[in-house]
């Protein structure tokens, strides 16, 4: 881990704070501060949304522009977002924040503790301490890598939301914080579980909420399972099978047909199976015993 870049803007940033408040300030760091390999920059900006902090890349809203001019291939793609999640898991566990797998990922790692095949993203929540420790001690941090997996290293950029302070509902920044690959462009959209003292007050018992407006209860939540993905340390809620029926349903949990894939339970991989044709694309099921 080096912490680098934005010492100097982080001062600009601060003096510039006094004198203009320009709509566009609270933009993600400034390409020529964190620019790799590109001459210039790929991101999107929307003029409509002057207090949106995070951007994405013209040619693809999973990929940061700052970083990236083009999504790689499929299976590239893969590639980069197992080696995102192994280094942030890393990190994460070396530098003591609370983090927990959700969404899809949880569902994953449901059934092998791996990316779903069809999958273009990681989703991840951290603790509202960890987000302030974040802030405090690791924004702008660069970490870098050596991918067991390629052989290649790769600078990984922790970047944190200023609006992370804000506990609101607020569409523009639901993100509060970004782990990055500063190669491929690719990054993990970070998201803070929050108590929700509205909801508490209004008399309901460890009611939490995210800014993207899910919500949960304390008790499904915590205390946090300790286990791994992608061969790295993780950690996932602890009424996880719940959490998952209640967002996916019950057959996400059985359905070992998906996305034309099969799960082979001999191997616990999800292979490629385009459906039989004559099939109709219609969807069948196959009963195993789901060992873990
Ligand atoms: C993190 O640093 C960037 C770049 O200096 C800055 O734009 C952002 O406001 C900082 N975030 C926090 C939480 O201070
Ligand atoms: C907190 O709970 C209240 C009441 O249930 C709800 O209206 C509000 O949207 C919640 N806050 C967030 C950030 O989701």
């Amino acid at each position: 881990m080096r912490p680098h870049f934005g010492i100097l803007l982080g001062y600009f940033f601060c003096a510039a704070h006094h004198v203009v408040s320009s709509p566009l300030m609270k933009r993600d760091a400034d390409f020529n501060d964190v620019k790799t390999r590109l001459k210039s920059s790929n991101q999107k900006v929307d003029a409509s949304k002057p207090n949106k902090y995070f951007h994405e890349s013209a040619f693809h809203y999973h990929y940061d522009g700052r970083f990236a001019d083009k999504a790689p291939s499929d299976g590239m793609r893969q590639v980069h977002l197992r080696a995102l999640i192994q280094t942030y898991l890393a990190t994460m566990n070396d530098i003591g924040i609370e983090t927990f797998l959700m969404h899809g990922t949880l569902l994953g790692w449901w059934w092998n503790r791996k990316i779903m095949p069809w999958d273009s993203d990681i989703d991840v929540m951290v603790s509202e301490k960890s987000i302030h420790h974040m802030a405090a001690y690791y924004n702008m941090t660069v970490h870098h890598h050596r991918i067991p997996e390629s052989g290649v290293s790769r600078d990984y950029l922790l970047e944190v939301n200023p609006h992370y302070t804000n506990s609101d509902w607020d569409a523009d920044n639901k993100i509060d914080a970004r782990w990055i690959d500063t190669d491929s462009g690719l990054f993990i959209d970070i998201t803070t579980l929050r108590r929700n003292t509205t909801a508490e007050e209004l008399g309901i018992h460890g009611a939490m909420s995210v800014k993207d407006k899910h919500h949960y209860n304390y008790d499904d939540i915590f205390p946090l399972r300790i286990t791994d993905f992608e061969g790295s340390p993780a950690k996932i809620p602890y009424a996880y099978s719940e959490i998952l029926v209640e967002e996916y349903g019950q057959n996400a949990l059985t359905d070992s047909y998906f996305e034309s894939h099969r799960f082979d339970s001999s191997i616990k991989q999800w292979v490629p199976k385009p459906l039989p044709g004559h099939a109709g694309g219609a969807r069948f099921r196959e009963s195993f015993a789901q060992g873990d």
